[in-house]
C-alpha cells in the first residue's frame, strides 16, 4: 500500500458547514500517517466527531482536540510519529485544555504505555474503538486518562458515512474489509487491526452511490487483503462485489487494494477485463522472489505460484500494470535469495514498486522465532539494488507508453505549475500535461510525449 501522510480536514463538506455556523463548536484537527486504510479511518473519525458537535480544522493551532492516526508497520514510521508527538506535547504545555489523542495501529501496539510512561497523550484509541472517541474526550475533560484498545470481531463502521478530505473531490476510498488473518511472519497488522471481517455489501454500495452523487469520479475499494472479502459465507465474494460496484456507473472508475497472491482468482481478473471502468492495475505484493524467504515469511505461496498469477493477468488483460511491495533483508536472507528477488522483478517487469528494509516488529512470528540477523549495511545495500533495478524497470515501462494516448482522470495541479495538471491513466501512472481548458474531475485524452522513471509527460489531444 502506498505510504502517505496527509492532514485530514474538510471545509466544503455540508455536514461540516452546518457545524461551522456555530462558531463556538470545538475544533478537531487530525493528522494521518501510514496506509490508505488509515486515511479512510480518519474520514470515519471525522464523521463520528462532527455528529458529536465538533467542527474540523486544518490549522493545528486552532484545534481543541488533536488526533494523530498512526502507523506501526515499520519502526521508522513509529519514530517519526514519536517526534511529532513530542512537538505537539510542547504545544500542549503552553495551551491548557488542549487534548491529544493517539489513534490507530501504534495506539493498539503500545496501549497504556503511551499514556503512562510517555505522558504525552490523553487518549489512546485502537482502530476498532472510534465510536467511543466522543466519550473518551469527555473522560479527559473531567480529568481522566482515556484508553480504548479493544479489538472487535464485527466492527466495520458499516453505516457511517465518512467525511472526506476534499483534496480533489475526485477520488474516494471506501473500505470493504477490516483486519487481517494472514499472519505473515514479519507483519504487525494482524495484531494492531485484529481479525479479518467483511463489511455488508449493501452499505458499501450505498456509500459508493453517495460519493458518486457528490461528484467523485473514482472509487478505491480498500482492505488488507481484498480477495478475502466474503459476505455471509460466500453469498458475495470479492469478484461479485467488484462487479456490483463497477455496474453502478460506467463513468466512475473502480480501483482496489490490496490483492493477495494466494487468494487472487481468475474470476477477479475476468471481471476486471470485462468492465472498462475497472482500472487495469493490480497491486500484487510478492515481498520476495525466493521460495525459502516466502516460506519463512509464511506467505503461503511460491514464486512459481506467483508467476502463474502474473501470467493469468497478462493473458486476460495484456495492458494491465502490475506493482508490488518488496522487503529486503528479512531474517536469514542470503545473497542467493536476494538475487532471486532481483530475477523475479526482471521476469515480471513491474511498472512500479514500494520497497522496504526489513524492520523487526515486536511480538510478530518473526520476532519470536527468528533472529534479525542481516546487518543494517547489507539490508541497505540490497534495498538500494532493488530500488535501482525498479527504477530501470519503471523507466522501461514508461518508455513503452511514449506515443500512446490514454484517458486520464484529472486529479489536481502539478506541484511545479498552476498551468499544468496531473492525473492518472487506468494503469495508475501519473501523467502531467498543460491545462488548456481541462479542469479537475474531467476525463481527458492525453498523448504521451516523453517520460521519466516516475512520470509520463504529455499533451491533451484535440
Ligand atoms: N496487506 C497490506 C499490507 C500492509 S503492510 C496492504 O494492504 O498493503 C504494507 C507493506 O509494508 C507490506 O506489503 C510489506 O511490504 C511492508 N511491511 C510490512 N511489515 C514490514 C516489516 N516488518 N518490515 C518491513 N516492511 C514491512
Ligand atoms: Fe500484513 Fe500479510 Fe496481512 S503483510 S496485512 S499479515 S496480508
Amino acid at each position: 500500500m502506498k505510504v502517505i501522510k496527509s492532514e485530514i480536514y474538510k471545509t466544503s463538506n455540508k455536514k461540516n458547514e452546518e457545524i461551522k455556523e456555530h462558531n463556538d463548536a470545538p475544533k478537531l484537527y487530525i493528522e494521518t500517517y501510514g496506509c490508505q486504510m488509515n486515511v479512510s479511518d480518519s474520514e470515519v473519525v471525522n464523521s463520528i466527531m462532527i455528529d458529536n458537535g465538533y467542527a474540523l480544522t486544518d490549522d493545528v493551532k486552532a484545534a481543541d482536540v488533536i488526533f494523530i492516526n498512526t502507523c506501526a508497520v515499520r519502526d521508522n514510521a513509529e519514530q517519526r510519529i514519536r517526534n511529532r508527538l513530542q512537538a505537539l506535547n510542547a504545544m500542549k504545555k503552553k495551551r491548557k485544555g488542549l487534548i491529544i489523542g493517539v489513534l490507530g495501529c501504534m495506539a493498539e501496539r503500545l496501549k497504556e504505555k503511551l499514556v503512562q510512561e510517555e505522558q504525552m497523550v490523553d487518549i489512546v484509541a485502537g482502530p476498532d474503538s472510534y465510536r467511543t472517541l466522543p466519550q473518551l474526550v469527555k473522560q479527559v475533560e473531567i480529568g481522566q486518562k482515556a484508553i480504548n484498545v479493544l479489538l472487535s470481531r464485527d466492527e466495520t463502521y458499516a453505516e457511517i458515512s465518512p467525511v472526506r478530505k476534499d483534496a480533489n473531490n475526485v477520488t474516494a476510498f471506501v473500505s470493504i474489509t477490516r483486519g487481517c488473518d494472514n499472519m505473515c511472519a514479519f507483519c504487525v497488522v494482524p495484531f494492531t487491526r485484529g481479525r479479518e471481517r467483511s463489511r455488508n455489501p449493501e452499505s458499501i454500495l450505498r456509500e459508493v452511490r453517495e460519493v458518486i452523487s457528490e461528484g467523485y469520479k473514482e472509487v478505491t475499494l480498500l482492505g488488507q487483503n481484498v480477495d478475502k472479502y466474503n459476505w455471509n459465507e460466500g453469498e458475495v465474494n470479492f469478484a461479485q462485489l467488484l462487479k456490483l460496484t463497477a455496474e453502478l456507473d460506467p463513468k466512475v472508475r473502480v480501483r482496489f487494494s490490496t490483492s493477495y497472491p494466494q487468494d487472487f482468482t481468475d474470476e477477479v481478473i475476468k471481471i476486471m477485463a470485462y468492465h472498462d471502468n475497472i482500472c487495469k492495475y493490480i497491486h500484487l505484493p510478492v515481498q520476495s522472489g525466493s521460495n525459502n524467504m516466502l516460506e519463512k515469511m509464511k506467505r503461503g505461496y511460491t514464486r512459481e505460484w506467483y508467476l502463474n498469477r502474473i501470467n493469468a493477468i497478462r493473458k486476460y488483460i495484456p495492458d494491465c500494470a502490475i506493482s508490488t511491495d518488496m522487503i529486503s533483508g528479512f531474517c536469514g536472507e542470503t545473497e542467493d535469495d536476494h538475487r532471486d528477488t532481483l530475477k523475479l522483478m526482471e521476469e515480471v517487469g513491474y511498472d512500479f514498486a514500494y520497497m522496504f528494509k526489513y524492520s523487526e516488529r515486536p511480538n510478530t512470528f518473526a520476532a519470536r522465532n527468528f533472529e534479525d540477523d542481516i546487518s543494517e549495511e547489507t539490508k541497505k545495500r540490497r534495498l538500494s539494488e532493488v530500488i535501482a533495478l525498479q527504477q530501470k524497470l519503471s523507466l522501461k515501462s514508461n518508455e513503452k507508453d511514449v506515443g500512446k494516448v490514454f484517458e486520464v482522470l484529472v486529479e489536481g495541479f502539478s506541484k511545479k505549475s498552476q498551468d499544468r495538471l496531473f492525473g492518472r491513466n487506468s494503469q495508475n501512472k501519473v501523467i502531467v500535461f498543460d491545462k488548456i481548458d481541462a479542469k479537475i474531475g474531467d476525463y481527458v485524452n492525453v498523448i504521451v510525449k516523453s517520460c521519466t522513471s516516475a512520470t509520463l509527460l504529455g499533451e491533451i489531444e484535440k
